[in-house]
């Protein structure tokens, strides 16, 4: 088994660390299949740094009622492996080159394999859930909505280089690809620990504004950051046609007529044109107004966080939730 090492994120949450530690072997001792060189592949990225906020989510919604821990830890371990599964699959779509600063599982092995890898995991996902749900409905659950994964990647797809994609469409995007796998991740750890149903869709909306926040902001960073930083190019979404809320922001104001015949190159942006288009997107204000978006999403999170039982778990997500609108990676 390999040595795990948590995400720098956890240093500040000791309480959380022995939990995710145990999630992380929990989806070592499930991954395993005959061809070893996959089976390291996928290992490898398990423990290549991702940050388990998926897990982490459902763990403190868990811990407001006495549950059996080793349950919700198996959950929260099926959270993460469908986060995974669709990370690899979403490098195919995005033909990204680099996942948490190493090569993607479809740059090592090629498409075909990574589709394998990836559909492996969903079974590993079902696998958990078989032997650790209390019902089938985590089962249904779980099945809804990687099928609103799909719709949210496949709705991007389709509307690849749309120049007149609209915030209503984006943010119906993200909520499919993102916001949901954060809902279910909050609502499974209120719901399988018992609570009761109002609770529990308390839950679930919390992790849609969370998750929506944080989709915004990943799609911030790329405007932001420096490639090393984040790990990847940047603005690979703008040249594979995914034009994100900054982008979107900027285009309604009068910079559209500058940005226009950048965007029209399409794939064959190159990389002068992508920091242009950086600039023109920082400076039309379009990065400030995502920003603020994604602080709307964020307090609406705080504000349904805040009317929970006041204890430490809560004062643990406030902090967490708070902290991920300051993320730099
Ligand atoms: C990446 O999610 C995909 C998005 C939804 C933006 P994370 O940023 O949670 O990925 P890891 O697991 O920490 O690498
Ligand atoms: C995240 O999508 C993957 C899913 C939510 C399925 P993105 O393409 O926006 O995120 P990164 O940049 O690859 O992490
Ligand atoms: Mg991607
Ligand atoms: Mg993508």
């Amino acid at each position: 088994m390999q040595a795990t090492q948590l995400h720098p994120l956890w240093h500040d949450y000791p309480t959380l660390q022995p939990e995710l530690q145990q999630v992380m072997q929990l989806m070592d001792a499930n991954i395993n299949i005959s061809d070893t060189a996959i089976t390291s592949a996928i290992l490898e990225m398990i423990h290549s740094g991702g940050k388990l906020l998926r897990p982490a989510y459902c763990l403190l919604f868990s811990q407001f009622k006495a549950t059996d821990r080793q349950r919700m830890i198996a959950l929260a371990a099926a959270l993460e492996t469908l986060h995974t599964a669709t990370l690899i699959h979403d490098d195919i779509l995005d033909d990204a080159k680099l996942r948490r600063h190493q090569a993607s599982i479809q740059e090592q092995f090629g498409k075909d394999v990574a589709v394998y890898a990836g559909d492996y995991l969903f079974v590993v996902v079902f696998k958990i859930l078989a032997q650790y749900s209390s019902s089938f409905k985590s089962i249904q659950l779980n099945s809804e909505n990687m099928e609103k994964i799909l719709i949210g990647e496949v709705q991007q797809k389709d509307r690849h280089y749309r120049i007149d994609i609209t915030m209503t469409q984006y943010q119906e995007q993200i909520q499919g690809k993102t916001a949901e796998l954060f809902a279910l991740s909050c609502f499974l750890g209120a719901y399988e620990s018992g609570q009761s149903a109002p609770f529990a869709a308390r839950a679930r909306k919390i992790g849609l504004a969370i998750g929506m926040a944080f989709q915004i902001l990943d799609d911030i960073l790329d405007y932001q950051a420096v490639s090393h930083e984040i790990g990847k190019p940047i603005l690979e979404d703008v040249a594979e046609g995914v034009y994100t809320s900054p982008l979107i922001f900027a285009l309604q104001t009068d910079y559209r007529t500058e940005l226009l015949p950048l965007l029209r190159q399409q794939g064959q942006i190159n990389a002068t044109d992508r920091h242009r288009i950086q600039t023109i997107v920082i400076a039309a204000g379009g990065v400030d107004r995502a920003k603020q978006l994604a602080t709307s999403y964020t307090n609406q999170a705080l504000h349904l966080l805040n009317k929970l039982p006041n204890n430490a778990t809560r004062t643990t997500l406030i902090r967490l939730t708070q902290q991920l609108l300051d993320r730099h990676n």
